[in-house]
Order: C-alpha cells, then sequence, then structure tokens
C-alpha cells in the first residue's frame, strides 16, 4: 500500500456514467493513486449522479438551461470542482464542447475516453462508422483534452477485434468493457505522475 495521499478527481457526466462507476470501483482499491471526489452532470436525469451518490460521493447537476452563457455554465462547474480540491478532471461520456478558457485552465490535468482508436472516428456514432469503414480491429482511447473535440495527446489504448456478425451495438459492447480497463488504468498512470502533457503538445511516459 501507498503511504502517498490520493490525488483528488471530479469527474463530468451526460449519462449512463459506466465509466465514472469503473473509475470509482478503482478507487476503491487502498493502492489506486486517485479517489473520486465529485461527480457533475450537464444533465439532471443522469443516471450517473445516483450511481456516485450511494458511494457517498457528491454528484451534482449543473444543467446548461439554467445559465444564459456557456461561460456562466462553466463558470458554475468550475466553482464546484474548485470546491471540491480536484486535482484531476476525468470527462467520462461528458457530451458537450468545453471552452478554449476551460481546457486552458486544466491543461495537462483533464483527460477524456473516447469510443474509438483515435485518431480514427473521432465524434459521434464510432461503431457504426467502424463497421461501415469495414475496419478488422477497433477500439477506445483515453487521451488528454485539448481544444479540438477527442484530439490531444494519447495516453492509453486497447484494441477490439471485430467479428464478421457485428452489430454496432455487440461491438460497442465489447468497446465499452474495454474502456473500463483502460480508464482507470490511465487514471492510475496520471496521478502517479508516470504520464503527463509536455509543452509541445505530446504524450511524455516517465520512469
Ligand atoms: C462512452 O462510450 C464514452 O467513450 C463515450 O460516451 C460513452 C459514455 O458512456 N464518450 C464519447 O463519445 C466522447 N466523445 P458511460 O456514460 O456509460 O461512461
Amino acid at each position: 500500500m501507498s503511504n502517498k495521499p490520493k490525488v483528488p478527481v471530479a469527474v463530468l457526466i451526460s449519462g449512463r456514467g459506466s465509466n465514472m462507476g469503473a473509475l470509482i470501483a478503482a478507487s476503491l482499491d487502498s493502492a489506486f493513486p486517485a479517489k473520486i471526489v465529485s461527480v457533475i452532470s450537464d444533465k439532471p436525469d443522469a443516471k450517473g449522479l445516483e450511481h456516485a451518490r450511494g458511494f457517498g460521493i457528491e454528484a451534482v447537476a449543473i444543467p446548461r438551461s439554467d445559465y444564459d452563457t456557456k461561460a456562466a455554465h462553466e463558470a458554475a462547474v468550475n466553482a464546484v470542482i474548485a470546491a471540491s480540491g480536484a486535482q484531476i478532471i476525468a470527462l467520462a461520456g461528458y457530451m458537450r464542447l468545453l471552452s478554449s478558457d476551460f481546457v486552458q485552465r486544466y491543461s495537462g490535468r483533464m483527460i477524456n475516453i473516447h469510443p474509438s482508436l483515435l485518431p480514427a472516428f473521432p465524434g459521434l456514432a464510432t461503431h457504426s462508422r467502424a463497421l461501415a469503414a469495414g475496419c478488422r480491429v477497433h477500439g477506445c482511447t483515453v487521451h488528454f483534452v485539448t481544444e479540438a473535440m477527442d484530439e490531444g495527446p494519447i495516453i492509453e489504448q486497447e484494441a477490439v477485434r471485430v467479428a464478421h456478425d457485428d452489430t454496432p451495438e455487440t461491438l460497442g459492447q465489447r468497446v465499452l468493457e474495454a474502456e473500463h480497463r483502460i480508464y482507470p488504468k490511465a487514471l492510475a498512470m496520471l496521478a502517479r505522475g508516470d504520464v503527463r502533457m509536455s509543452g509541445d503538445g505530446r504524450t511524455r511516459f516517465e520512469g
């Protein structure tokens, strides 16, 4: 067991929150170097909020519709993050484009999970697009968040073989299982300082 204090993490979600659940589950291990201190959703009905509360984690909805501007909404999200003491921000199905200001504030400390092997298939409907393209291999990626959506230096990936009879649903289910493996792994790497984003926007692996 490590004597180092766990690094506090805020998780941003918009829905189901299964990746958030994987991060919480991993963080329950005393040897895991991070702990989830706050969960924030832009959707009040996000299932992940209740799940997080079940673990005694602060989980708050900050709906975009409650604010006149994107800047005011992000200021409210920032306030909750700051009050929680989070040092790392993990986006877990947070389906909202973040402003340049927000991204800069957490540069090198904010990570995202995406259901494709980036740089292939940024954006939505990644599983059907991978099938339509005839990919034999698909997968998922954890990366540092930069201003371009679903870009940014890659921390971890896992490949998933595509079966001849896969549908977007069957393929997506296996990719999701891979997401649940690599997201805790990537978060642990960042929290331990085993990985960082360098000034030239590349991933540096330490040690
Ligand atoms: C996950 O598949 C995640 O990779 C994806 O949303 C899903 C959220 O599921 N994120 C993106 O597409 C980001 N561009 P979850 O709420 O069960 O974690």
